[in-house]
């Protein structure tokens, strides 16, 4: 059972009670869930895991949920971690490993997130979920939406991949299309839904999310079967994914699963949309908003995040780094990917090869380390970028 303290500022640390629905906190803020983590040590026990059910809900006392009838379920989570032999043999590195969230319901990690949210939402009893999203989240949370039969009402850039716009048409979503990026979709969502009775679910608004994306971390140390990667490398849009997995593991710290070690975490932007790395590079502790976002990878096109602050604070503690990659570069290790390991996955994941060749040429990792690529959804969903791919030269 979930073992939920109370939820505590990101930024001004004030304390909020549990049980409650929240978007920021009054600082402006995000809201992070704190756990009584010895009570969880309890029955949360590394190598007691194998007996419980291969889905995120396997880490239920970390997760945010109280009641059993609110929990919302297609099969999220406990995805493969796969052993990449033949593109690790290539790169000269043995232990080398892909995260495969493609096989998450609705092909993307999102999944994990709005999981979470909308269980909680349930949970609480509000009715009308309201988002911006650059295509992958949008279709989740109208997957969980519909399975609780709630209403959703998705807010999505003009140019996000068709498969998105239909997946959430025909899971039942408002979807509203916006000129411009998910900024844009943000701003425009805020301006019509003002007053009402819709809840905002926008990435690090609401405290949920993060939780879902979090057991990211939780299932490769369990997969690892104990050892802590030294590097792990993933895409970066609104940043849930790092932030989430950062706190994972002071989480899993307190939980005795970790030895006190953490793995380097790497952030990949796109050449044309990359204010973290910017930021990063610049030693700044906010990220300024990127003009004209502009990439093929959709996740990515996120010119300004309210966690930025947290995520550039994960890649310093953790002694890691912030790198951009051009699309082009992308779309040629989505199909490297493809050739030697059979996955195909986004250009989001593509970008994460392309990091990997970077650092390990500017000498940042080394061939003996055990890294792991986060491949975050399938390729499948961007058929856009399938069709230019394969289309005759
Ligand atoms: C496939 C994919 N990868 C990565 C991201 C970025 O995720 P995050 O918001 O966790 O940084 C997104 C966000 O839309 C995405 O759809
Ligand atoms: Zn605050």
């Amino acid at each position: 059972m979930s073992v939920v303290t109370h939820l505590e500022c990101a930024r001004c640390g004030k304390q909020h009670e549990p049980g409650r629905v929240y978007n920021l906190c009054s600082c402006g803020a995000p809201l992070l869930v704190r756990y009584d983590l010895r009570r969880a040590a309890e029955t949360l026990i590394l190598d007691r895991m194998g007996s419980r059910e291969p889905t995120l809900w396997r880490y239920r006392e970390v997760l945010p949920v109280t009641q059993d009838a609110s929990v919302l379920c297609l099969g999220e989570g406990f995805t493969p971690l796969i052993h990449a032999r033949r593109l690790g043999k290539k790169l000269g590195l043995p232990n080398l490993y892909l995260k495969d969230e493609s096989q998450n319901p609705t092909g993307s990690f999102k999944a994990r997130g709005l999981a979470l949210a909308t269980s909680m939402a349930h949970e609480l009893g509000i009715r009308k979920l309201a988002m911006p999203s650059a295509g992958n989240a949008g279709g989740a949370l109208a997957a969980y939406a519909a399975q609780a039969g709630l209403e959703a009402a998705i807010y999505m850039p003009e140019e996000t991949p068709v498969a998105n716009r239909q997946e959430c048409a025909l899971l039942g979503a408002k979807i509203v299309l916006v000129p411009g990026s998910i900024k844009d979709c943000g701003r425009a969502m805020r301006e019509q839904l003002q007053g009402g009775e819709w809840f905002d679910v926008s990435t690090l608004r609401e405290p949920y999310r993060l939780e879902g994306k979090k057991t990211m971390a939780y299932e490769v140390v369990e997969q690892l079967g104990g050892r802590i990667p030294h590097a792990m490398i993933y895409p970066t849009g609104g940043g849930t994914g790092l932030i989430g997995m950062w706190k994972a593991f002071a989480e899993m710290e307190e939980l005795g699963w970790t030895g006190g070690l953490r793995p380097r975490m790497f952030s990949v932007q796109a050449q044309g949309c990359a204010p973290i790395v910017r930021a990063f590079a610049q030693g700044s502790e906010r990220a300024e908003e990127w003009d004209d976002p502009q990439t093929i990878a959709s996740g990515l096109r996120v010119p300004s995040a309210i966690g930025d602050f947290m995520m550039l604070q994960a890649l310093r503690e953790s002694d890691g780094a912030a790198l951009a990659v051009s699309d082009s570069e992308m779309l040629e290790a989505v199909r490297e990917i493809a050739e030697t390991e059979g996955l195909l996955t986004s250009p989001e994941g593509g970008a994460t090869l392309t990091a990997l060749k970077k650092l390990l040429w500017d000498g940042f990792l080394a061939g003996h380390e055990t890294i792991v690529l986060f491949l975050t959804a399938s390729g499948y969903k961007y058929q856009e970028v399938l069709e230019m791919m394969t289309a005759p030269s």
